[in-house]
């Protein structure tokens, strides 16, 4: 099948390649031109492990390419993907004028029959917009389609979850583009749900959300098992075991980032008061993790006394370990709250701190996780990154002030820490 990608950024990218890994013609398009000279150069403008040799293996195989075209792209495409961004609007809901800018750059070089497919995650009844876009402003009034394909790769494993799909979520209008879709996803040999475009919108919103829920609810219960003095872990063990809950997103911390989960609870929210539902259950999801930093925050206060002068080292600024993605880091507004305090901050971050200089300043960024402890007053764990799960903690005490650990990820046993000499927090866990 012959494939345009459209959109060249943790979606698009890892869209585009992996249709070619399993034997597609792909063209993948993006309008940032210094993106495209980094991926033209043979370079991968972000961090995805195994993206990389993937890429290069399949220009190699002359199955992918990279273009600034969206007309050169749709020459001959049985499926075009809208993979471009929907970042939030102020209301909080999603600004739809790149999916836009796409469908009318479609309609003006559309020659062939294409099915048009929104990958990018949308508010439900985004599909009928771009729908009506394209047949207004269409010259050549040739057949197309529109479907819905919401995406649910993680960064991080986003190789892997794209190439082994938990399910494949198609919404469809036609039995033409059910085919198609059918015919690219074929070897992947997944679960297919076929339904309507409008719910293919929903599942995508109401998934995120529900795993959203997941994480604040369990933070909420973190905070109570700080309060009586029992242990989140043990909590999320004994309830996860049972197979209507599930063990995963159960994992406490300091909240949720990211490009995905604050956007699009806001958009889910935003949409559902569009049409008259009350949703406030989302609220509480939002409200609940903007305080959980809030919680981690009073509680290095607490521990530190007055912060003014004082130095931190952070370990971790990605919004979760395995990507250099910096988007709604909860690392930004913990650091920035600590700066406006008065602390000085030295942070290292094993992939994200090009991306991290970009949002925040005035920290001394070091080139290994030692040297953010030398003379500090305390450590930050920020980010659960697996590299800062085997550390030289000996080290680590000699190098620090005092020896005292804030874990903002529950990386770390405990009990092991204290047998170790530290004054270890972490969250919902008895010290
Ligand atoms: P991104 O910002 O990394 O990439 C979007 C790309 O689109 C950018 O490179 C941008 O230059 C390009 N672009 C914008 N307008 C364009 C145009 N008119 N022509 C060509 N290129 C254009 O965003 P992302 O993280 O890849 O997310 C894209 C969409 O996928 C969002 O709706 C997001 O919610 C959704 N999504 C993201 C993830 C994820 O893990 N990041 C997972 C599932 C779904
Ligand atoms: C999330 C979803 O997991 C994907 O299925 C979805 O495709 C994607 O959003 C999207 O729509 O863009 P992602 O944001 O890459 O993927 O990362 P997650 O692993 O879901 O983590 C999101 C945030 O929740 C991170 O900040 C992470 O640290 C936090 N988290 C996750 C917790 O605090 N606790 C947990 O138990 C799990």
């Amino acid at each position: 099948m012959k494939i345009a990608v459209i959109g060249a950024g943790y979606v698009g990218l890892v869209t585009g390649t992996c249709f070619a890994e399993i034997g597609n013609d792909v063209i993948c398009v993006d309008n940032d031109p210094k993106k495209l000279a980094v991926l033209k150069k043979g370079e991968v403008p972000i961090y995805e492990p195994g993206l990389d040799e993937l890429i290069k293996k399949n220009v190699r195989a002359k199955r992918l390419q990279f273009s600034s075209s969206i007309k050169t792209a749709l020459k001959g495409a049985d499926a075009l993907f809208i993979c471009v961004n929907t970042p939030p609007k102020k209301d909080g809901g999603a600004d739809l004028s790149y999916v836009e800018n796409v469908a009318q750059e479609i309609a003006e070089n559309l020659s062939d029959y294409c099915l048009i497919v929104e990958k990018s995650t949308v508010p439900v009844q985004t599909g009928e917009r771009v729908y009506d876009t394209i047949k207004k402003n269409h010259k050549k009034g040739c057949p197309f389609d529109v479907a819905s394909n919401p995406e649910f790769l993680r960064e991080g494993s986003a190789v892997q979850d794209f190439l082994k799909p938990d399910r494949i979520v198609i919404g469809v209008s036609s039995a033409r583009a059910e085919k198609i879709l059918r015919k690219i996803y074929a070897p992947l040999k997944a679960k297919m749900v076929v339904t309507d475009i409008k719910s293919a919108e929903l599942i995508k919103h109401a998934s995120n959300s529900f795993l959203a829920t997941k994480i604040s609810f369990i933070n909420n219960v973190a905070r109570v098992c700080d309060a009586v003095g029992a242990d989140i872990e043990q909590v999320a063990k004994g309830m996860g075991l049972d197979p209507r809950i599930g063990p995963s997103f159960l994992s406490a911390g300091i909240g949720f980032g990211g490009f995905c989960f604050p956007k699009d609870l806001a958009a889910f929210l935003h949409m559902a008061n569009s049409v008259g539902q009350d949703f406030s259950l989302l609220q509480s999801v939002l409200d609940i993790n903007d305080t959980q930093k809030d919680f981690y925050l009073q509680r290095i206060e607490k521990v530190l006394w007055n912060l003014r002068g004082k130095t931190l080292g952070v370990l971790g600024l990605a919004f979760k370990g395995n990507t250099d993605d910096m988007r709604f880091a909860p690392s930004i507004e913990i650091i920035k709250h600590l700066q406006k305090e008065g602390v000085k901050i030295q942070a290292y971050d094993p992939a994200a701190m090009v991306r991290a200089k970009e949002v925040l300043k005035g920290i001394t960024y070091t080139t290994n996780p030692y040297d953010v402890c030398k003379k500090a007053d305390a450590l930050l764990i920020l980010t659960d990154w697996d590299d800062f799960k085997d550390l030289n903690w000996e080290k680590i005490k000699k190098l620090l002030i005092q020896p005292i650990i804030f874990d903002g990820r529950n990386l770390y046993d405990p009990k092991k820490m204290k047998k170790l000499g530290f004054d270890y927090y972490s969250i919902g866990r008895a010290t």
